[in-house]
């Protein structure tokens, strides 16, 4: 792809070559389909149109120094997809399905497979919604699935430097006992007039606390919380939640790096105690954060007061980025090469 500037891509969609698609129909699956065309043909009373039947996921594909193509974590993004399937009712993708799905995005689009050292990785994005007319709320019996695949850079323009988050009173992203834990973009609708407003407002992205008090740390936009004091990583343990794939990850190489791993409700105020703090996530990785200020009561939480990420973030940035690009063993199996 000679002309793409892999250092400089934006978290963006660019075409590629190939997508995958397979639609469930009289109780079954049928085949994989290889399609060249971004467009589909959809009924007009689908239920991924109305009420909003339809989960994604986002994984991505490395290009290691040894030219390897590696995914990371697959096998939770298709457990993830399942869950958010079962959450609102879609017949559920089987596992080999999306196995076999996503290895053929990648090999068919390699040549999209940014350079290793470039930054740039190949974004997955698997979508399932109803495509069975109803008119009545109730379940579709027709769903789709596809796979696209699109090269990126970095979720936040900073990279691997601080970034400054707004906290969001005045919209939430999901109810406690709502679909915050499935990834389902009605919840990602929900967040739109946050994501905007602190955008406008010079900020990265917003902050959500939990819905019924407004009390507790829930997550950041597209990406789940941590904070670092005392030799532990802390992150919220919440009911309208992403359990992020990343995170989950980095409580574990926490551990492997001497750092105690705690999950437990954190409150606002905590965040004066921190002395790291970070968003993280597969499009975000590891997003150290500078400020978080309280749009409504003006008070600003500051980190990284020299202006350069915290020395825990950053062995769990590079130790994580470096078992996703092959640099160094992986020691839980979590890589899948193509
Ligand atoms: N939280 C939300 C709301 C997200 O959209 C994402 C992205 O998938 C995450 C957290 C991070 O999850 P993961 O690390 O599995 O990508
Ligand atoms: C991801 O990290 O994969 C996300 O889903 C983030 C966002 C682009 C929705």
């Amino acid at each position: 792809m000679e002309n793409l500037d892999w250092g400089k891509l934006p978290f963006g969609y660019i075409k590629t070559d190939y997508n995958i698609r397979c639609t469930f129909k009289d109780g079954k699956w049928g085949e994989l389909e290889v399609s060249d065309s971004e467009y589909l043909p959809i009924h007009i009373a689908a239920t991924g149109l109305h009420y909003g039947q339809e989960a994604f996921e986002g994984l991505k594909a490395y290009r290691g120094k040894d030219g390897k193509i590696r995914l990371f974590r697959w096998i939770e993004n298709a457990k993830r997809l399942h869950r958010s399937a079962e959450g609102i009712l879609m017949a559920p993708v089987p596992e080999k399905l999306f196995e076999e799905a996503i290895l053929k995005v990648v090999k068919l689009n390699e040549r999209f497979v940014p350079p290793y050292g470039t930054g740039a990785s190949l974004y997955l994005r698997p979508v399932l919604f109803g495509t069975g007319a109803e008119v009545g709320v109730k379940p579709a019996s027709e769903y789709t699935f596809i796979v696209f695949a699109t090269p990126v850079g970095p979720y936040f323009k900073e990279g691997f430097n601080p970034v400054k988050i707004a906290i969001v009173k005045d919209s939430d992203r999901a109810a406690p006992l709502g679909t915050g834990t499935l990834k389902v973009g009605g919840n990602y609708a929900a967040s739109l007039r946050g994501v905007v407003e602190t955008h406008h407002k010079g900020y990265s992205s917003p902050m959500y606390l939990d819905a019924k008090e407004k009390k507790y740390i829930d997550e950041i936009g597209a990406a789940n919380f941590f904070g670092i004091k005392d030799n532990c990583y802390i992150t919220p343990e919440s009911t309208s939640i992403l359990p992020s794939i990343t995170n989950m990850s980095l409580l574990t190489l926490a551990e492997d790096l001497g750092i105690k791993a705690i999950r437990r409700p954190i409150p606002v105020e905590e965040l004066d105690t921190f002395e790291e703090v970070g968003a993280c996530g597969t499009a975000a990785v590891i997003s150290p954060i500078g400020e978080i200020a309280d749009l409504e009561t003006g008070k600003v939480y500051k980190f990284c007061k020299d202006g350069r990420p915290g020395p825990v973030s950053t062995k769990l940035y590079e130790t994580l980025v470096a078992i996703q690009y092959g640099d160094i063993p992986d020691p839980h199996g979590w890589v899948t090469i193509v």
